[in-house]
């Protein structure tokens, strides 16, 4: 282990049983833990302890992090020597697009177009590892008595992957979850985590190297010419100090070093995840909502209406953290097939989220996993130009409009075929359908019934998303009307 990353950071992760792992192997799993994996190392980090709200100043960044804040913002790393990662993740808008373009362009030539629209990497932090359900896929045998354990994990799944998750039903209809053991052992049975909005990288190598070799993106052929351009921008003398004189002849460890490097920043700088927006401060007491604000959350929360917070949770949890916004299972809604995207011209062509094309793993080869992605949190959600993972939609009020009149208009949102019938769920194979949430509200309607919110109440839910975007100064107005309680 090199002295440099022998600091509190790794050695927390040392003492949690990692020691064994390869040289990268441990660099990029901290990289992974923090752009979004549990683990532990996000504790370490000063000034980003998830979940709680420091009021204290921001710390400054150690020299690791430094290092890899130079190269996230480094477009020598990127073939066409014009992309950096803030180019599509742009600190000014919580690490998105500055643009509004569904999804974004990368390449040799910057004139390749992407397939999915760029997530925020603000609180990623606390993304935990995808998996099927809390336990691992090992556990899954313990829950389903009568699946061999011979017969591989899949099996297990696809005997008990539930129709719709009942852990959610049962917050619509009390006691459905509880209702037989079998569905209890389904209630395990959700995928959940992972980063991308597949949840693919759970294997840590990927993730990060995954935007530098991408061809839609930094276009990198392979490790050995990124490592020819760390070389060349100088971060070696720097990395040598931190890590060890290995780095300037070991390729491999100059690029885990660089990589690693990289996660420092997104997990130490504290614009990734401050905790300051006017809900964060509303929820220390600080300053209190606007009218609409707070009818707005009531409609959020309430699960005969908006019922957001079914998937996007708003409160706190039972250990006084934070609410992100996500919790992280993934869900097919059936949102429509963006023109915009080329690859969509191909009629053969679909997203389909777990089941691909980006994700190739055993995930992916569950049919009852197609067309399911990641709930995003919905923090600085107010700051995003393009919705859901095609970048569909470009405006909050057409995603509520969408939520809650999907299946009571759906001519307001599908195409219609030649024959005049409106093609809807054009976005995923009919065989694929039953997938999509109909269960829970606001998706639990039929043509002719009553939208779960009417025009105000969508211009509400829309001022309470208003109050999830960071960097909220309270102004005269909401202090006095706090101090007159
Ligand atoms: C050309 C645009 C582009 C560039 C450049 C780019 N990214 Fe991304 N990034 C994306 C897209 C698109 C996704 C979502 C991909 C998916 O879900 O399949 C993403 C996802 C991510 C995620 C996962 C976020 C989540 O919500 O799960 C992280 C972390 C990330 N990028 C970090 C980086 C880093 C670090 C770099 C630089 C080394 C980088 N990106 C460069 C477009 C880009
Ligand atoms: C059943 C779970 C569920 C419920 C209920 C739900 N969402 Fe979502 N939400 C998701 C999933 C899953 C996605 C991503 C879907 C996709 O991209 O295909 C999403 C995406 C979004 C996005 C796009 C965010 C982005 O960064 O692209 C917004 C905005 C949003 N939801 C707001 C809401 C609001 C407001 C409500 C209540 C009216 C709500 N959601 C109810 C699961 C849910």
């Amino acid at each position: 282990m090199p002295i440099g990353m022998v600091d509190h950071l790794a050695r927390r992760l040392l003492a949690q049983g990692r020691a064994g792992r390869p040289l990268l192997i441990v660099a990029l799993g901290l990289l992974g833990s923090a752009c979004g994996r549990q683990g532990g190392a996000p504790a370490a980090m000063p000034g980003t302890t998830p979940g709680l709200a420091a009021a204290d100043a921001p710390k400054p960044l150690s020299v690791m992090a430094e290092v890899g804040k130079k190269l996230f913002f480094e477009p020598a790393l990127s073939a066409s020597g014009k992309q950096s990662c803030a180019s599509c993740h742009d600190p000014g808008h919580a690490f998105a697009p500055a643009n509004a373009l569904a999804v974004q362009f990368g390449g040799p030539g910057l004139d390749l177009q992407g397939l999915r629209a760029v997530p925020k990497l603000t609180y990623q932090i606390d993304t935990p590892d995808f998996s099927i359900g809390p336990d691992d896929v090992a556990g899954l045998e313990q829950h389903l008595p009568g699946v061999s354990p011979h017969a591989g994990p899949q099996a297990g799944i696809l005997a008990a992957k539930p129709p719709a998750d009942p852990a959610r039903l049962s917050r619509v209809l009390p006691g459905v979850a509880k209702a037989s053991s079998a569905v209890t052992a389904a209630t395990a049975l959700v995928p959940q985590g992972g980063l991308f909005w597949d949840g693919r990288e759970d294997t840590l190598q990927g993730q990060a190297l995954g935007p530098l070799l991408n061809p839609l993106e930094m276009d990198n052929k392979s490790a050995d010419e990124i490592v020819a351009k760390l070389r060349q921008l100088g971060v070696v003398e720097q990395l040598k100090t931190l890590a060890g004189p290995n780095v300037a002849t070991d390729p491999k460890l100059l690029l885990s070093e660089a990589l690693f490097a990289i996660g420092r920043y997104e997990g130490e700088e504290r614009a990734f995840a401050p905790y300051d927006s006017k809900y964060d401060q509303y929820l220390q007491g600080k300053l209190t909502l606007s009218e609409a604000e707070i009818r707005g959350l009531k409609l959020y929360e309430d699960p005969k209406k908006g019922n957001c917070a079914a998937c996007h949770p708003d409160r706190k949890t039972a250990d006084g953290r934070m609410p992100m916004f996500t919790d992280y299972q993934f869900e097919a809604l059936g949102v429509p097939r963006n023109a915009e995207i080329r690859a969509n011209a191909d009629p053969r062509y679909y997203d389909l989220g777990i089941c691909g094309p980006e994700r190739t793993d055993d995930h992916a080869r569950q049919p009852s996993n197609c067309g399911l992605f990641k709930t995003p949190s919905l923090r600085n959600v107010a700051t995003r130009q393009a919705f859901f993972h095609n970048g569909v939609y470009h405006h909050l009020e057409d995603v509520l409009r969408f939520y809650v009149e999907r299946d009571i208009h759906p001519e307001k949102f599908y195409p219609r075929k030649a024959g005049g019938r409106v093609d809807v769920f054009n976005d995923l194979p009919a065989r694929y359908r039953a997938n999509i949430d109909s269960i829970d509200a606001p998706f639990d309607r039929k043509p002719g019934e009553q939208p779960a919110l009417d025009e105000m109440e969508m211009k509400d839910v829309i001022a309470f998303l208003g109050t999830l975007t960071d960097g909220y100064k309270p102004d005269a107005v909401a202090k006095a009307a706090l101090n007159a309680r």
